[in-house]
């Protein structure tokens, strides 16, 4: 399907890539990731105008706060808008993991919420009155596992990783949210954004899905599904208050990131420290999954 450079259309459908890995499907994505030469995954500037791009208007002076903002496609947003001479302040769970990062980087865990609360303090002093004219909510973290436990006793496991998987992906987005809008801009110029996906607009169940390990990403795609309805009844309501706040979803295909290496992504089973499993079928997914975020468009498309 990436070898397709006809329609905008036809770059979407890129994002089913993703069912075609699962337990079954993996051999078969492999093959199709080998058989590929690396052109097949070059998408033209026709739909990422990046070097003749120039935002309508001048964002220099501008002050954003990325989430989740030490690599992949929270860094690359940051390096975007610093090159446009925004302002950018970014958050890690441990910004000391980033010596010489390119922006200043505050710690948040959106997962939990006395961190967010001692993230919207630090924030607030750091800021010192001036407002945030482009919040991006872009913290999150892939999640891996099979809608059906395998064994009977992996289901507190599973339960209680889901648990981590909603607040990461949605919760804690709506409690950035929260503590942040009193400090957004009131200007003409006033941007709330949520990095969703497009895998969120996949509703799953059909035989064809699971053939092809659609349930393997079930948590993914709810929490991801929950954070875009979210956002579209946040932009409903501001607008409706007369509030300039603007509020958009980037939904990414697949990105060349850390996004399911290691123990970077939620699993909904144990796996060991390179974040491996000894189940055969995740493992499958896991294997398909990776190779073809390695032949994946880069970060800085998103940026
Ligand atoms: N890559 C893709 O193909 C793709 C496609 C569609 C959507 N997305 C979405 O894009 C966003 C960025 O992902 P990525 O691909 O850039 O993955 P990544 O390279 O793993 O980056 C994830 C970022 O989120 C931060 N993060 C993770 N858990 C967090 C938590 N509990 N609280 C606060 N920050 C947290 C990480 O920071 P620390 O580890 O330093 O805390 C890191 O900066 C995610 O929301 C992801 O779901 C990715």
């Amino acid at each position: 399907m990436l070898a397709q450079r006809g329609t905008r259309r036809e770059l979407l459908k890129a994002g089913g890539l993703l069912a075609a890995v699962g337990a079954s499907g993996a051999t078969r994505a492999l093959a199709q990731v080998e058989a590929a030469p690396p052109l097949q995954t070059a998408v033209t500037p026709k739909y990422f105008p990046l070097g003749e791009f120039a935002p309508e208007v001048s964002l220099a002076g501008k002050v954003a706060v990325i989430t989740g903002a030490s690599r992949g496609l929270g860094l690359a947003t940051g390096l975007a808008l610093q090159a446009e001479g925004v302002t950018v302040i970014g958050t890690s769970r441990v910004p000391a993991y980033y010596p010489r990062h390119p922006f200043p980087m505050l710690t948040l865990d959106v997962a939990d919420l006395a961190s967010v609360e001692a993230f919207a303090s630090e924030l607030a002093g750091t800021l010192n009155g001036q407002p945030i004219d482009i919040l991006i909510n872009n913290a999150g973290r892939g999640v891996f596992g099979t809608a059906v436990p395998v064994a009977t006793s992996l289901v507190p496991y599973m339960e209680s990783q889901t648990q981590l998987a909603m607040e990461t992906l949605y919760i804690g987005q709506m409690r950035v949210t929260n503590r942040l809008l009193p400090m957004m801009s009131q200007s003409s110029y006033s941007r709330l954004l949520y990095t969703v996906s497009t895998i969120d607009y996949s509703v799953g169940g059909s035989e064809a899905g699971e053939a092809a390990g659609g349930s393997f990403f079930s948590t993914y795609v709810a929490g991801k599904r929950a954070l875009l309805t979210y956002a579209n009844n946040l932009r409903g309501f501001l607008r409706v208050s007369g509030s300039p706040i603007k509020v958009s979803t980037i939904n990414p295909t697949l990105m060349k990131t850390g996004f399911s290496s290691g123990h970077n992504p939620i699993y909904l089973e144990p796996v060991d420290p390179q974040g491996n499993s000894q189940n055969p079928y995740l493992q499958a997914v896991l294997d398909g999954f990776r190779a073809l975020m390695d032949v994946a468009l880069p970060a800085s498309f998103v940026g």
